[in-house]
């Protein structure tokens, strides 16, 4: 293992103490859910200079190819350090791709090949992963594949599976954690042509929302801290304290992205405003589903269609998380609707078939556990070793894989992703899943003590990739292990 990250690896006793006592509390919320039901809560996130929801909404910047030719699209981007403004005046120093925060969203069409020129500008090795495509193993930015310093790689999408909200981050082993929370992270939003004709909304009215958190010090710097969930008390949208955005009276298609490290979120709109769950991980789901507040943990997506034709012009809705265990995370951003609209889109009852994995023929058990005397968190009692072989999987074979998360006490969540395909997620302990959970998925939540199981199928990539706790302090501290998908 090398050296260079010893000084990370292990929590101390100590730590590890306060860790579990955080994972406790956290869930202590979780399981009470408090709703706030409120319409324009107060937000203590942003300093009272500048009031509650000062900033607008920033959408990130769609990066530009460098250029085009037959169906593949080429672009570049550099992961480096630069300074940015989140809170009013401060320049803030974050670690990001193409100088913004959030690096900028490539937006990719389906049947069209993506070529990404990744640069590494930073001091340590990066390695940059799809999280959610379908891609060969050569392309899927592993941990053991890494850009050293100065040095950069050529990354191919093939972008053949179906349209879905994707995203890009930093995977180096044990820096992940560290490198995603000061900003190397980015929407992939692969377009499907096929999807055109269902009328959603586009354009402006489609609307990408990275969550995170984020722990600032006196001087406006981010502070990183391994497993330092508890201080990360800032709430960040699409890298800026909690907005406001001012949207037209009709239906807006918002992609939610929970990339914060450790965080989970329970959301809801003003007082139970209904939203329709149109897309998951992997992209739309069978048919809409109305939710009036729906969880997002770390690494999942949900896409939803609100339509805000259903309230007066000047009415402010309050995006909450109910399960912010102090008010500074419990209001996520405002949408004001400032204006009419005509409005062309729809929402139509039928958006795509469901998975089709067939019947499984092999059943596998997963048991993540934090180890308390080590102070590394582990999968089947062992930590991340890459030439280890965890799971030997058969191309083509469709698999049960039973998830159990035995943190219950201390109690720690942990969301469980692997890589090159999507899922379905049958049960949570034995019973049916939330409607968010019932679409195209690559992450799931376990809480303490639930055992979910999830039905697989490896069909288009063999080789040999990860699956992992999606809790990054918890993957940079061992809790990442290795399958094998021989043809
Ligand atoms: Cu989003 Cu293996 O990661
Ligand atoms: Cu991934
Ligand atoms: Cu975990």
């Amino acid at each position: 293992m090398p050296t260079r990250h010893d000084r990370k690896t292990a929590l101390s006793r100590r730590d590890a103490l306060k860790l579990a006592a955080t994972g406790a509390v956290a869930l202590t919320l979780a399981a009470c859910e408090n709703a706030t039901g409120a319409t324009e809560s107060t937000a203590t996130t942003t300093p009272a200079a500048t009031g509650p929801f000062a900033p607008a909404l920033r959408i990130p910047q769609i990066l530009k190819p460098t250029h085009t030719s037959g169906d593949t699209d080429y672009y570049a981007l550099a992961a480096k350090t630069t300074e940015t403004e989140i809170l009013p005046g401060v320049r803030t120093k974050v670690l990001t791709y193409g100088d913004t925060l959030p690096g900028p969203t490539i937006k990719a069409t389906r049947g069209r090949t993506v070529v990404l020129t990744q640069y590494n500008s930073h001091t340590e090795p990066i390695s940059t992963h799809l999280h959610g495509g379908h891609v060969p193993v050569s392309q899927d930015g592993v941990p053991w594949d890494t850009i050293e310093p100065g040095k950069d790689r050529d990354y191919r999408y093939p972008n053949t599976q179906p349209g879905a909200t994707l995203w890009y981050h930093d995977h180096s082993h044990m820096t992940e954690a560290e490198h995603v929370y000061r900003g190397l992270a980015g929407m992939y939003l692969l377009d499907d042509p096929a999807e055109q004709t269902l009328g959603l909304p586009t354009g402006e009215y489609d609307v990408p929302i990275m969550l995170r958190d984020a722990q600032f010090d006196d001087a406006g710097q981010l502070v990183f801290t391994m497993g330092g969930f508890k201080d990360r008390k800032t709430l960040l949208v699409n890298g800026t304290l909690p907005p406001h955005f001012e949207v037209a009276a009709r239906k807006y298609r918002l992609r939610f992205l929970n990339s914060a490290n450790e965080r989970g979120f329970k959301l809801s709109l003003g007082d139970a405003v209904p939203m329709q769950i149109i897309g998951t991980d992997g992209g739309l789901v069978p048919a809409p589903i109305t939710v009036t507040e729906f969880y997002l943990w770390p690494g999942e997506r949900v896409e939803v269609v609100v339509d805000f034709a259903a309230h007066p012009v000047g009415t402010q809705l309050v995006l909450n998380n109910s399960i912010g265990e102090v008010d500074a995370v419990k209001s996520v951003m405002r949408f004001d609707v400032t204006r009419s609209a005509t409005d062309a889109s729809v929402v139509p009852a039928a958006l795509r078939p469901a998975l089709d994995l067939g019947a499984p023929t092999v059943e596998r058990q997963l048991v993540f556990k934090f180890d308390l005397a080590m102070g590394m968190y582990l999968i089947d009692g062992k930590m991340f070793d890459e030439n280890r072989i965890d799971q030997r999987i058969a191309l083509g074979a469709t698999e049960i894989w039973t998830i159990r998360n035995d943190d219950l006490k201390p109690s720690i969540p942990h969301n469980m992703h692997l890589h090159l395909t999507h899922f379905t997620v049958l049960d949570r302990n034995g019973k049916p899943v939330d409607p968010a959970e019932t679409g195209p998925k690559d992450t799931v939540t376990t809480l303490p003590g639930d055992t979910v199981r999830i039905k697989v199928k490896f069909t288009e990539n063999a080789g040999k990739t990860v699956y992992h706790c999606h809790l990054l302090d918890h993957s940079a501290m061992g809790m990442m292990a290795v399958m094998e998908i021989t043809a």
